[in-house]
C-alpha cells in the first residue's frame, strides 16, 4: 500500500476517522479497507452512471485484497434520492446476508454518498460506512460531516440520520470521467469554503483555478485536501448544526431560492455561485464589505465557468427565500462576508437590500 498524499483526521464525539486523498488511491482501496474495517465482506452502493465506469475496477481491487463484495446499483439522479429507491437496496443487502461488521461503501456523487450513509445508519441498526466520492462536490462537501438521507416530496433531505464514516477514500482520478459542469459546480463549494474561512486559499485558487478545470490530478488532490480540512474544522466545532455550521450556508439562502424557482434548471453549483454574488452585494450595500473584495469574488466565480447573471423572476426568488428551511424564528438569516476569509450571520438584512441584491443578478 503506497502512502497517501494527504490524510486529514476528522475528530467527532463518536470517534475520529481519516479522509485519505491520493491520485490512484482506488487501486489501494482493499488495503485501506482491511486496515480500517478488518472485514472481508463489503456491500457497495453506486448509481447507473458510475457503475459502468468505476464499479468493476473497485471490485477487482477489493478482490485482489481478498475482500468479497456485493453491489446495489441505484438509478442515477436526484429524482431517485427517495426512500422507495432504497427498498430494493435493503433487499439486496439483507438477502445477500449482510452482517454487522461488513461496511457499506458509497461509490458515487453526493446522491449516492447520502443514500449509502442512510443505509449504513439504518440497516441492522447501523453498520460501518466507507465513502468513496466520485464528484468534486461529494469529495469536498457531501462525504464529510456525517449528514445522510433522502428527499421527500415536501422537501430535500428531510429523512435522514447523522452517521459518520469509518474512512473516506478520495481518488482525484475518478474526476477524469466527470462532466465538466460538475467540476464547475464543485468549485462553487470550494470558493465558498475560502470565502468563509481562508483568504490565502482564496488567493491560491484565483491563481490556479485553471489547473482544477484541466483536472490536474496533483493540483486537485491538494485542493480537495484543503477543502476537506476546512469543512472538517467547521463540522467538528458544531456537529449537530446548532451554530457555526451555518457558515457553510454562505450563498445558499439566495442559492436555494434560485435553484428551486428555476426548477433545477440552474444546478446547485450555479445557484450557489449566483447566491454568493448576491450575498456579497448585499454585504457591500450594508457597508460591511468592500467593493474590491466583492469584485474578486465575482471574478473567481466567473473564472470557474459559473454564471454571474440569471433570467429568473426577481419576486419569485425573493418569495422563495422566505420558505428556505434555514429560517430562524420567521426571520431569514443571511451569512455575509465582512472580509474574504470571514463571515457573520445576520438576521436583520432589510427586505429592500435583499431584493436589490437579487435584482442585480438580472
Ligand atoms: N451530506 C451532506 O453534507 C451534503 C452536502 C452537500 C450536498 N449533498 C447532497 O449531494 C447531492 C449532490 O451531489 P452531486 O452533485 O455529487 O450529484 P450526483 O450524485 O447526482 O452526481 C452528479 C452526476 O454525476 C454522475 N457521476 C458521479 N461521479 C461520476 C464520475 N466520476 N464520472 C462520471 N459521472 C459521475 C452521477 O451519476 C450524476 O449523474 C445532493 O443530493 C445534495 O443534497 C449532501
Ligand atoms: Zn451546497
Amino acid at each position: 500500500m503506497s502512502p497517501a498524499a494527504y490524510e486529514i483526521r476528522v475528530a467527532m464525539a463518536e470517534g475520529a476517522y481519516s479522509v485519505v486523498i491520493s491520485p490512484g488511491l482506488l487501486d489501494d482501496a482493499g488495503a485501506w479497507l482491511k486496515q480500517v474495517c478488518g472485514s472481508t465482506r463489503v456491500a457497495i452502493m453506486t448509481d447507473s452512471n458510475v457503475a459502468p465506469l468505476w464499479l468493476d475496477k473497485l471490485r477487482q481491487h477489493l478482490q485482489a485484497a481478498g475482500i468479497e463484495s456485493m453491489a446495489a446499483v441505484l438509478p442515477a439522479g436526484e429524482d431517485h434520492k427517495t426512500l422507495s429507491d432504497l427498498l430494493p437496496v435493503y433487499d439486496t443487502l439483507l438477502r445477500g446476508r449482510m452482517d454487522r461488521n461488513a461496511p457499506v461503501i458509497g461509490l458515487g456523487g453526493g446522491v449516492v454518498t447520502d443514500m449509502a450513509g442512510f443505509v449504513a445508519a439504518t440497516i441492522l441498526r447501523g453498520v460501518p460506512l466507507v465513502q468513496v466520492p466520485t464528484t468534486l462536490l461529494a469529495m469536498v462537501d457531501a462525504s464529510v460531516g456525517g449528514k445522510t438521507g433522502v428527499n421527500h416530496p415536501v422537501g430535500k433531505n428531510l429523512i435522514g440520520a447523522f452517521h459518520q464514516p469509518a474512512v473516506v477514500l478520495i481518488d482525484p482520478r475518478a474526476l477524469g470521467s466527470l462532466p465538466i459542469d460538475h467540476i464547475r459546480g464543485g468549485l462553487a463549494e470550494c470558493i465558498k469554503h475560502d470565502i468563509i474561512r481562508d483568504a490565502e486559499g482564496f488567493s491560491e485558487l484565483e491563481q490556479h483555478i485553471g489547473k482544477a478545470l484541466a483536472r490536474d490530478e496533483h493540483y486537485l488532490a491538494g485542493l480537495i485536501a484543503h477543502n476537506v480540512a476546512i469543512k472538517a474544522r467547521v463540522v467538528e466545532s458544531d456537529p449537530f448544526e446548532r451554530g457555526e455550521r451555518a457558515h457553510l450556508n454562505f450563498g445558499h439562502t439566495f442559492g436555494h431560492a434560485i435553484e428551486s424557482v428555476s426548477r433545477y434548471q440552474y444546478s446547485h453549483g450555479q445557484s450557489v455561485g449566483l447566491g454568493m454574488i448576491a450575498a456579497s452585494r448585499a454585504a457591500e450595500a450594508l457597508g460591511m464589505f468592500d467593493k474590491k473584495a466583492r469584485l474578486r469574488i465575482e471574478a473567481l466565480i466567473v473564472a470557474a465557468g459559473l454564471p454571474s447573471r440569471m433570467t429568473l423572476d426577481v419576486d419569485a426568488v425573493v418569495d422563495a427565500m422566505a420558505f428556505d428551511k434555514k429560517v430562524s424564528r420567521s426571520k431569514v438569516r443571511f451569512v455575509l462576508p465582512d472580509r474574504i476569509g470571514h463571515v457573520v450571520v445576520r438576521d436583520d438584512v432589510p427586505p429592500h437590500v435583499v431584493r436589490a441584491a437579487v435584482q442585480s443578478l438580472k
